[in-house]
């Protein structure tokens, strides 16, 4: 790809970034909820930081009947509620929706205005050479009939891209079809499938912490770790999202793809480079290497909860089913024991686990080292912990290592636990983008590293099956929890069976 030409870009840019080439943005489904919550917040972002070239068009495409500026408002609203805290002014706005514009089109319908869509792409002299891009934020079984709408109204140039959103499917056999139909039309180079976690910072910096410090990779197995927890709290229920949710649960909706990338991305083996499929293949043999989960096993390996009315914050919230108005079985809380049968992992078990409406918004990956083989300081108690690597991704980004010291002073060996730390916020003083901005950008350039290959999407719904069939045929129990707490106490006792605890340590 050509990088853009700097006379493009609008006059605001920042030194470090790399500029993009000339692209048009078509977004199906521009009035929903992330569209109108990420996307248009995203190239907001990165438009205020020159990263659009200025002739670069976005459009936004629903049924709803509104004018360009309507939508404009309607974004403007959004984006102020969902960034309290971020000045904006009208003049600012205005300049960025220079870009922004609106079709009105029923995009499962051959026979809607296509045409209206075609002018809005087509008015400028630059068309054929810019980037074409069609962002799906429409649910996964309208992925193949919005592609073959556009592929007939001819609006596909020969390197356009298509971005579709998780989830794929809601099991293997309609993540294929899924597949199938989107690959009927595009190209899998062409096919850009996210997982937003794939785009954060702290994400990102698995790869550089793992392999980029001599220090890890030789202790990274089984030999010298004793477990993995990997760990996902949110503090919001299912609210607005609970008749969606409710087909999906927590292990579809979280575990499918953000968990199970996580899982990936720390117990893949070194890739040779950073190509986007030498990553990718070095994932996908973790997710063939995920041992099945049994029905008659199910119950000593997962767990499913679903939040009751409780507390956050002080203030009394509903349960679940309140909420959706019915009783249900829908997990909104998952927790597993995940063995990875391959060579470096035999033996180390993996604890996942997710849940809405938990005591605080968390995510963690904890690396757990075994004990040391012989204990020096003779009644050392509780305070000899074991060595534990704490990456912490969201909120308060940061590495820490805790380490067993001398607890200063005379009168002998006491030991404390104290942490090597990295906070992001001391150590960097930069704004990080949400993950959308970083891969709105790495479709317009092209950059696959950061979507799911359908292979990958496809192995990780086969090892999900397996637990929903086992789910079934078991009719393994949701329990309860209240709401503001830490999940369902079966959790906390799925490790006790192991003779290990959740590390929830600050
Ligand atoms: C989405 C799920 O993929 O990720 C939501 O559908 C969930 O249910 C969200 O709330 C969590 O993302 P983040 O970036 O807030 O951790």
């Amino acid at each position: 790809m050509t990088p853009a030409d700097p006379s493009d870009m609008e006059n605001h840019s920042s030194p470090q970034l790399v500029p993009v080439a000339p692209f048009d943005l078509v977004v199906f489904g521009a009035t929903g909820d992330l569209s109108l919550r990420k996307l248009t917040p995203a190239l907001f972002h990165r438009w205020r930081d020159g990263q659009i070239p200025a002739t670069s068009k976005i459009i936004g495409a629903a049924r709803a009947k509104m004018d360009d500026a309507a939508f404009h408002a309607l974004a403007l609203e959004h984006f102020r509620k969902f960034h309290p805290d971020e000045e904006i002014n009208d003049n600012e706005w205005s300049r960025f929706c220079k870009h922004l514009s609106y079709v009105r089109l029923d995009a499962l319908d051959p026979d809607s205005d296509w045409e209206a869509l075609r002018r809005a792409l087509d008015d400028s002299a630059a068309a054929p050479a810019k980037q074409r891009i069609f962002y799906l934020a429409l649910p996964p079984e309208l992925y193949g009939g919005v592609c073959r709408n556009i592929e007939s109204a001819n609006l596909k140039t020969e390197t356009a891209r298509v971005v579709l959103e998780k989830p794929i499917g809601h099991d293997l056999a309609s993540a294929r079809e899924v597949n199938a139909a989107v690959c009927a039309i595009f190209d899998e180079d062409a096919i850009f499938r996210i997982d937003h976690y794939l785009g954060k910072e702290t994400v990102q910096n698995l790869i550089v912490l793992r392999f980029m410090n001599s220090l890890f990779e030789p202790v990274w197995n089984a030999n010298a770790i004793d477990h993995v927890e990997i760990s996902v709290a949110e503090t919001v229920g299912a609210g607005a999202r609970a008749s969606y949710y409710n087909d999906a649960g927590a292990l579809r909706d979280m575990v499918q793809n953000h968990l199970l990338q996580l899982l990936c991305l720390v117990a893949m083996e070194p890739p040779l480079d950073l190509a986007p499929d030498t990553v990718r293949d070095e994932k996908i043999k973790v997710l063939k290497a995920l041992r099945p989960v049994e029905a008659a096993a199910a119950r000593q390996t997962t767990v499913r909860g679903q939040y009751d009315h409780g507390a956050m914050n002080g203030a009394a919230v509903e349960g679940y089913a309140k909420e959706l108005g019915r009783a249900t079985q829908t997990e909104t809380f998952v927790a597993l024991k995940v063995n990875i049968d391959n060579w470096r992992w035999r033996g180390t078990p993996f604890y996942l686990r997710t849940g809405k409406r938990m005591r605080a918004r968390r995510s963690e990956i904890v690396i757990q080292f075994k004990d040391v083989s012989h204990r020096l300081v003779p009644g050392a108690g509780t305070d000899l912990q074991p060595t534990r690597l704490v990456i912490r991704l969201q909120p308060d980004e940061g590495v820490r290592l805790l380490l067993v010291t001398k607890d200063p002073g005379p009168g002998g060996m006491r030991l404390r636990y104290v942490p090597l730390n990295l906070s992001y916020a001391e150590a960097f003083s930069a704004r990080y983008p949400d993950a959308y901005e970083r891969l709105l950008m790495a479709v317009v350039r092209g950059d696959l590293g950061l979507f799911m290959r359908r292979d990958e999407v496809e192995a990780a719904w086969t090892w999900v099956d397996g637990i929903l069939a086992a789910w079934a045929e078991d009719k393994t129990p949701v329990h309860a929890y209240a709401a503001g707490t830490d999940g369902p106490p079966q959790a906390a006792m799925l490790l006790d069976r192991d003779e290990r605890e959740w590390f929830d340590g600050e």
